[in-house]
C-alpha cells in the first residue's frame, strides 16, 4: 500500500529527529547551554512535519476511512487511540512553546525543566504511538480495507506529496534532523516501549 509505505518512511525521519531530541535533552541536563533557537526547531519540526505533513496525511486520507469503513474497532482504534495521542503531542508542543517564551524572558530553572519536559514528554508519547501504528494500526489497514477505498487514498496522499515535494517541505524537514543530528548527536530510547 503506497500510503502505508510511505508513511513507515516518515516514521523512520520522525523516530530519527526525536533520538535528537532526547539528545538535546541529555545536553541540558549535564549542563550545556540551552540553544533556544535549537529547541525553536523542534516546535517547527513538530508542527509542520510531523503533525502538518505527517498526521495531516493519517487524519484527512486514511483514518477517516478507517474510523467510517471498519466497525467499532476502527472507530475505537482511531478516534479513541490515535486522534487523542495525536491530541497529547499537539498538548506537549504547546507546553515546551510556553516553556520557552517564559525562559526567553528570565532564566528561571523551572522553565528550563518545563522546556525539557515538554520536549521528553513529546518524544516518548510519540515513540510509543509510531510504534502502534507500525505493529497495529497500518497492518489493520492494509488487511481490511477494500482495494478501491485503499486506490482512493493512495491517489490523495501521491497528490499532497506532489504538491509539498514542489513546495519543498520535505527536503527542508530531512535537512534540519540531518544539521540537528549533526550538531547534538542521537541518544537511543530507554523505555520499554516495544513490550
Ligand atoms: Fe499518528
Ligand atoms: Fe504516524
Amino acid at each position: 500500500m503506497y500510503c502505508t509505505d510511505i508513511m513507515i518512511k516518515e516514521h523512520d525521519n520522525i523516530l530519527q529527529f526525536l533520538k535528537v531530541v532526547r539528545s538535546m535533552c541529555c545536553t541540558v541536563l549535564e549542563g550545556g547551554e540551552l540553544v533556544s533557537s535549537d529547541f525553536r526547531n523542534i516546535v517547527d519540526f513538530a508542527r509542520n512535519y510531523s503533525d502538518l505533513h505527517h498526521h495531516g496525511k493519517e487524519e484527512k486520507f486514511l483514518f477517516n476511512e478507517m474510523e467510517s469503513r471498519l466497525g467499532p474497532i476502527g472507530e475505537n482504534l482511531i478516534r479513541h487511540g490515535m486522534l487523542v495521542e495525536h491530541e497529547m503531542c499537539r498538548a506537549h508542543i504547546l507546553d515546551l512553546e510556553n516553556a520557552l517564551n517564559l525562559w526567553e524572558k528570565k532564566q528561571e530553572p523551572i522553565y528550563k525543566m518545563d522546556i525539557l519536559e515538554g520536549a521528553m514528554g513529546y518524544a516518548t508519547l510519540l515513540t510509543r504511538h509510531i510504534t502502534k501504528e507500525n505493529a497495529v494500526v497500518y497492518p489493520f489497514a492494509e488487511r481490511q480495507l477494500s482495494s478501491d477505498v485503499v486506490e482512493t487514498v493512495d491517489k490523495k496522499v501521491s497528490d499532497f506529496e506532489a504538491e509539498t515535494e514542489a513546495r519543498g517541505v520535505q527536503k527542508h524537514y530531512l535537512d534540519m534532523i540531518a544539521s540537528m543530528r549533526e550538531k547534538y548527536g542521537e541518544v537511543e530510547d530507554q523505555h520499554d516501549i516495544l513490550q
